[in-house]
């Protein structure tokens, strides 16, 4: 337990002593931050005693919110039976090989085998060491390279990061030598001169014409989230999906899906590769696995690299203390479990998605509003000052901070990306919550437009 302080105090400790992750420390050293105390349901509640409507669900992970008794108790009765065992060495736990078996079951049939790490970004570097160790074995040494998208996010480790399209991470690192990235499937950042079909075509393509640039030989792999969720919830033309299936299998290419955001019901299946109807050879997952009480991550590996991988060649050489934490594999079976017998995915798609997804779409009528996407359940604002043309609010990204913050001092944490409000609601919200969000993301966009001196 925390020993007992007044707001003021955990806001002084924390800004002086901890770092955060993406944050800028100087600034923060000063101005400090929002000091979360306990959640439950759908709120989060801070020091100050604000309560604070969930629209993020933690950072993509707590689908099923903050009150799910069950998972607690799955971790705790764990830690009892056995805390730790590392699955090193021809060892392994009981609660690991469960908790594979139930993920694979709700996965594309063709996965074949889990490898478990902490964490999403992990889980990426772990992909890179199987897609060369799986092209190593099957005699293609020079296969190595690997394609990414620009405005990507695939984690925070340097391979992560190299993998991920972020420009201003790569600013302050030296990324990967072998990781290339081609345009993002983002039609509302584009010059809009195509349609978004013809666009999501052309934006396809490009992993066609990089390929063709660095050798077939060389390719090994294509790496993206079937919607880009941290990039802004690009959720890419019905044609994009299609066209890169088509490139990857015609080229010798493998697939990786991340879904460490798209997982567990997201985008309205298990994953976004069946929503998609696309067949990767590597799933990663993370964050919503757990419901975000435990950390865990993975790779999910296809029937065609679990068969080379698994037929000689020695020994893999890599790993994580953790990976397969009996206490992580236990939040996951709970959390699976939960998803399964309440059908949360089906409840959404037939009761919240439908009812949110009208007063979402019905946003793109604000006068600030130059887009709203909405997939599964999962949502984004293009802010504007000129619908027709498109023209953006200035300075970049100060209207969609601005925004976010009005939305948070009113009692609802949404997220901004650019010049993009970002959303991604709890699965258990009732109709009513739901439409308290968007009352409140309504009034914070009224507030913002005024602001920056946009008609009503
Ligand atoms: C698509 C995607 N991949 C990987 C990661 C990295 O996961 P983690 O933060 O658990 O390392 C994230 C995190 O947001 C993500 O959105």
């Amino acid at each position: 337990m925390s020993t007992p302080r007044t707001s003021r105090e955990w806001h002084d400790l924390d800004r002086r002593q901890l770092l955060h992750p993406f944050t800028d420390i100087n600034t923060y050293s000063t101005t400090g931050g929002r000091v979360i105390e306990r959640a439950q349901h759908v709120y989060i509640y801070d020091t100050d005693g604000n309560e604070i409507l969930d629209g993020m669900s933690g950072l993509w992970c707590c689908g099923l919110g903050y009150s799910q008794d069950a998972i607690a108790e799955a971790v705790y009765k764990q830690l009892g039976q056995l805390p730790y065992y590392n699955s090193f060495f021809n060892c392994t736990n009981d609660i690991a090989i469960e908790m594979t078996s139930r993920l694979l079951a709700v996965a594309p049939k063709h996965m074949q085998r889990v490898f478990f790490t902490n964490s999403g970004s992990e889980a990426n570097d772990t992909n890179i060491r199987l897609v060369h160790r799986y092209f190593d074995m099957l005699g293609k040494p020079d296969k190595k390279l690997i394609i990414s998208r620009e405005n990507a996010y695939h984690g925070s480790t340097i391979a992560a990061a190299s993998l991920g399209g972020m420009k201003p991470m790569h600013e302050q690192f030296t990324g990967l030598s072998y990781v290339h990235h081609i345009q993002q499937p983002y039609w509302f950042g584009s010059d809009r001169k195509l349609d978004a079909d013809a666009f999501g075509l052309q934006a396809a393509q490009a992993l066609s014409h990089k390929i063709d640039e660095l050798g077939e030989h060389n390719v090994a792999a294509f790496i993206a989230e079937p919607i880009q969720g941290a990039g802004g919830v690009i959720v890419p033309p019905e044609t994009y999906w299609p066209e890169i299936q088509r490139i990857c299998n015609e080229r010798d290419i493998l697939l990786i899906s991340d879904e460490v955001i798209c997982g567990f019901g997201r985008t309205g299946n298990w994953f976004g590769c069946d929503t998609y109807q696309t067949k990767p050879d590597l799933i990663t997952f993370a964050k919503g696995v757990t419901n975000g009480y435990q950390p865990l991550g993975g790779v999910m590996i296809g029937d065609r690299m679990s068969e080379v991988l698994a037929s000689g060649g020695g020994e893999f050489t890599h790993g994580f203390t953790y990976s397969g934490h009996p206490a992580a594999c236990a939040a996951g079976i709970a959390t699976l479990q939960i998803m399964q017998e309440q059908d949360t995915i089906g409840h959404v798609n037939t009761t919240l998605s439908p009812h949110f997804e009208k007063h979402w779409f019905a946003l793109a009528d604000h006068p600030v509003v130059g887009e709203a996407r909405f997939k599964g359940f999962v949502g984004a604002l293009e802010l504007v000052r000129d619908k027709e043309s498109g023209e953006r609010l200035a300075p970049k990204s100060a209207a969609t901070a601005y925004c976010r913050d009005v939305a948070i001092e009113s009692g609802l944490m949404i997220r901004a990306v650019g010049d993009t409000i970002i959303c991604s609601p709890p699965y258990v919200c009732s109709l009513e919550e739901l439409d308290l969000l968007i009352e409140r993301l309504t009034n914070a966009l009224v507030r913002t437009s005024r602001e920056f001196g946009v008609k009503q």
